[in-house]
C-alpha cells in the first residue's frame, strides 16, 4: 500500500514540477531536501534530464548514490534553480538557515541561482528571523573570539555552537558562533549588521535571495513569491 505524503514531502514533489529538461539545479541539505533529491532522481530514471550541483558533502553523496549527473561548483558559472529547505521564513519571505554546516555553499548557490525555491512546512513560519533558532554564524577558527567580543558590542549573546565533547566545525573548517539579537532588530539590518563584521566567514540569515516559498500544510501547498 502507498504511503501518503507527508507535508515536507509533498513541497518536494510540487518543485521537482517545477524542473525541466535541460536545467542546472542546486541540492539543498537537511530532510526536506532529501526528498527532493530522491523525487528528481526518480523522475530522471523516468527521462528527465538535467545536471545537479550540492550544497554539502552528504547531499552530493545522496545525489550519487541516487544516480544523479553532478558537476562541481567551481566548474559552474549559472544555476538556473536552488531549491532547499530552512529552518525559518518570515513574512517578508527572509529565511534563517544554517542548522547544518554549509552555509557558504548554501548561500552561494542561492544567489547565483535564476531561482531559489524554499520548502517547509508550516512549522517554519514565524514573525520574525530569530524567533525560534539563534542566529548561525560561521567565523574562521582564528578569529571566533575577536567576532564574538564585536558581537557581544553589537548586543548580541551566545557563543559556539558545541558538538558532543567537541565544537561544531564546518565542512571548510569554519567554527560556528550561535546568537540571539533584540528582538527589535529586523533581518534586513541584522544581515547588513553581521556582513559588516570583519572575520564573519558566513551568517544563517538569507535575504532577498528567495524567489518562492511552498509551504507544507494540510495536505496542500501553497506557494508565496
Ligand atoms: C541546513 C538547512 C536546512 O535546510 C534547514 O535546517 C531545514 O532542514 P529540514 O528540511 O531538515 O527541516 O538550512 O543548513
Amino acid at each position: 500500500m502507498t504511503q501518503p505524503l507527508n507535508d515536507k514531502q509533498r513541497v518536494a514533489h510540487e518543485a521537482v514540477n517545477m524542473i525541466h529538461d535541460g536545467m542546472v539545479v542546486g541540492l539543498g541539505t537537511g530532510s526536506t531536501a532529501n526528498y527532493f533529491i530522491n523525487e528528481l532522481a526518480r523522475r530522471c530514471v523516468e527521462g528527465l534530464k538535467i545536471k545537479t550541483v550540492a550544497s554539502s558533502i552528504i547531499s552530493s553523496n545522496r545525489a550519487q548514490h541516487m544516480g544523479l549527473e553532478i558537476v562541481s561548483m567551481e566548474h559552474l558559472s549559472h544555476i538556473d534553480v536552488y531549491v532547499d529547505g530552512a529552518d525559518e521564513v518570515s513574512p517578508s519571505m527572509a529565511l534563517l538557515k544554517g542548522r547544518g554546516s554549509d552555509l557558504v555553499r548554501e548561500k552561494l548557490l542561492a544567489n547565483a541561482s535564476n531561482q531559489f525555491l524554499v520548502l517547509v512546512d508550516n512549522s517554519k513560519l514565524v514573525e520574525r528571523i530569530g524567533q525560534n533558532y539563534p542566529i548561525p554564524i560561521e567565523v574562521a577558527p582564528f578569529s571566533w573570539e575577536l567576532v564574538l567580543a564585536s558581537l557581544i558590542k553589537m548586543g548580541g549573546k551566545g557563543g559556539l555552537r558545541p558538538n558532543g565533547d567537541g565544537l561544531a566545525v564546518t565542512s571548510h573548517g569554519s567554527l560556528v558562533l550561535d546568537m540571539t539579537f533584540d528582538p527589535s532588530i529586523d533581518s534586513q539590518s541584522l544581515n547588513d549588521m553581521l556582513n559588516s563584521v570583519p572575520g564573519v566567514v558566513e551568517h544563517g540569515i538569507f535575504e532577498q535571495l528567495a524567489t518562492a516559498i511552498l509551504i507544507g500544510e494540510n495536505e496542500q501547498v501553497t506557494q508565496i513569491t
